[in-house]
């Protein structure tokens, strides 16, 4: 019999690399920019399956410190659909008492993508309901460096593992307990590698677009199929 998705053992921290909207849009004859709308249409339904789901901390990987390779208009209209998804979702997100985080240095994107931010964290700081994150101009090894340098300035010539944890952008948050990666790729292309230490990975073949909430608890069951030891045993 197939596993039946568990209620009582939902990840308390989902992390996803929302990947395969170039191949998605390429496969339809479309540009790239139209498999980025097509998966922001999809993000915002997992956004919602989460609160159902009962997941505190949801974290997306949005853009990366290496996706600036990109040509420019791809990168323009990424961080258009930023501004796009604020307008679109604020509400709801802030009706439903969601938080919104970013975890990457945003200082760095299109001012008016910066705007739609600010407005967003502005609007959603005092909620409490599920934590989403979304990780733009984000890279792990950037991340690590930046907390390390933040340390030095305070003047710490020796830092232990808690330190490292606590100068990063997930600062207080449990580490993820299972990232998702769609489109078939077997990689963690820079996304949480300090917090990714004993993170299960789940893989799909699925393109992020076609990411429905039926994939995402397929996935949620292939996790809570997993045996994590964490380097002890039984
Ligand atoms: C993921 O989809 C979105 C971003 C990296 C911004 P891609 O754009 O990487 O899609 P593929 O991997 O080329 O199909
Ligand atoms: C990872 O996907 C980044 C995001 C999903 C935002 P990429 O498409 O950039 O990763 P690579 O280049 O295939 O490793
Ligand atoms: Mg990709």
């Amino acid at each position: 019999m197939d596993r039946q998705l568990d209620l009582k053992n939902i990840p308390r921290h989902v992390a996803v690399i929302m990947d395969g909207n170039g191949r998605w849009a390429k496969e339809r004859g479309q540009i790239r920019l139209q498999g980025h709308l097509a998966g922001m249409e999809a993000l915002r339904e997992i956004v919602r399956h989460s609160q159902r789901l009962g997941v505190e901390y949801l974290t997306v990987y949005a853009f990366s410190t290496e996706n600036w390779k990109r040509p420019a208009d791809e990168v323009s209209g990424i961080f258009k659909l930023v501004v796009k998804y604020v307008n679109s979702e604020l509400k709801e997100l802030n009706d439903n008492n969601v938080r919104v985080r970013i975890l990457g240095d945003w200082s760095a994107v299109p001012k008016d993508s910066a705007d739609s931010i600010r407005l967003a964290l502005k609007t959603t700081e005092n909620n409490d309901g599920l934590k989403f994150n979304i990780a733009l101009n984000y890279g792990g090894r950037a991340e690590i460096t930046r907390a390390v340098n933040k340390l030095i300035s305070e003047g710490r010539t020796n830092v232990t593992e808690d330190d490292i944890s606590g100068a990063l952008y997930t600062a207080g948050m449990p580490d993820p307990d299972v990232i998702i990666r769609t489109s078939g790729e077997n990689r963690l292309s820079n996304f949480l590698i300090w917090q990714a230490a004993y993170s299960e990975i789940v893989l799909t073949d699925v393109y992020w677009p076609d990411f429905t909430p039926e994939e995402y608890e397929r996935c949620i069951i292939e996790y809570q199929g997993r045996d994590r030891r964490f380097g002890g045993h039984k």
